[in-house]
């Protein structure tokens, strides 16, 4: 099945038309804390097992889209994009599935807030708010789950930003993919905290996609990861509904580290880690045997993200004066109080 035959399906053979003057959406980042490593569809971003995120709150993507009359634009953070740009002819090829050949032009403005180069996928926050945006402009009404899904054709782990909070991205086991779409959890964690670490902030070398190939056709150890990222699932869920940190940031880094060994394995083996890197990891295990709760992830890069909770934060700061702090579980603001 191609992408345009599902979302045939999933529009019931409607096409993008505007009916309002705009949509505009906003969608946040997404960390994940196990891992989305493999696909069993390339084409429709179908995993080889679930995952698990935490989306960033105030930390995303705020995307407006209307009609142009004679080309799609993209503006980014202010600039305008030349076309040319692999990122807007990714954009204009994600928009051509929804429309007949070419027509409507859209003009898609996006303000992201995710720190740029800071190795936490902006381009989730950013296919998802497009897609909710897309809804909204062309008045379809679709449930989440048909928007989650759609993201998901953008790229894999946009799925998981259509919703807050934590995030279940279910494996599903449809040809077809329909059962493969994120879910928020109910849990909430508002003392849980992130620490963005970043290494280096050039692009990589070898993107997530060519990564996760190179790994299922290569990677001797590749047959071990669906069975631990089923079980890490299982135990983040259990950790959630404890409301267990130690056990949350243990299967988070552990989950990581596994992903890490698995690219090891793989030839030409793929190596994301900068000697900076290695030295943080170094410095948390240090911090956990000085006794501090504090936990790792990485996504495929070379930059790190800490996992904490507030009562940890100014021993962490201290720790790593560079850290870039992110609560995903902002308090909202009490009735009445002034800006
Ligand atoms: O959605 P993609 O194609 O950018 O892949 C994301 C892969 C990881 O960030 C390494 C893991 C994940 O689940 O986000």
């Amino acid at each position: 099945m191609q992408k345009r035959d599902l979302v045939r399906i999933i529009l019931g053979g409607q096409v993008a038309r505007a009916v309002a003057a705009a949509g505009r959406a906003y969608a946040p980042a997404n960390l994940a804390l196990v891992k989305y490593w493999g696909k069993r569809d390339p084409e429709l971003n179908l995993p080889v097992t679930g995952s698990l995120s935490v989306s960033l709150g105030p930390l995303g993507a705020t995307t407006e889209i209307t009609v142009h009359p004679e080309t799609d634009s993209c503006t980014l953070n202010g600039n305008l994009l030349p076309v040319d740009r692999p990122f807007a002819r990714r954009l204009s090829a994600y928009l051509d599935l929804f429309r007949t050949p070419g027509l409507p032009h859209f003009s898609v403005v996006t303000t992201n807030t995710v720190p740029v180069g800071a190795g936490l996928a902006s381009s989730a926050a950013g296919f998802a708010a497009l897609v909710v945006a897309l809804d909204q402009l062309c008045g379809w009404g679709l449930p989440t789950r048909a928007l989650s899904i759609l993201a998901r054709l953008g790229s894999g782990s946009a799925c998981r930003s259509v919703v807050p909070g934590f995030v279940h991205w279910h494996e599903g086991r449809q040809p077809d993919g329909m059962d493969s779409f994120a879910e928020a959890l109910p849990d909430r964690w508002p003392e849980l905290r992130l620490g963005v670490l970043t290494v280096s902030a050039a692009e990589k070398l070898v993107s997530s996609r060519a990564g996760m190939e190179a790994c299922m056709a290569t990677a001797a150890f590749y047959p071990a990861w669906p069975v631990k990222a089923r079980a890490d699932l299982d135990l983040v869920r259990a950790a959630l509904a404890g409301h267990d940190f130690a056990a949350l940031g243990q299967v988070s880094e552990s989950n990581a580290l596994a992903m890490h060994a698995v690219m090891l394995t793989a030839w030409p083996p793929l190596l994301y880690w900068q000697p900076e890197t290695i030295a943080a990891i170094h410095r948390v295990q240090a911090l956990r045997r000085a006794g501090l709760a504090v936990y790792l992830t990485m996504d495929a890069g070379p930059n790190l993200v800490l996992l904490f909770t507030a009562t940890t934060e100014a021993a962490v700061r201290a720790a790593f004066p560079a850290v870039q702090v992110v609560v995903p579980f902002p308090a909202a603001p009490s009735p009445g109080a002034s800006e």
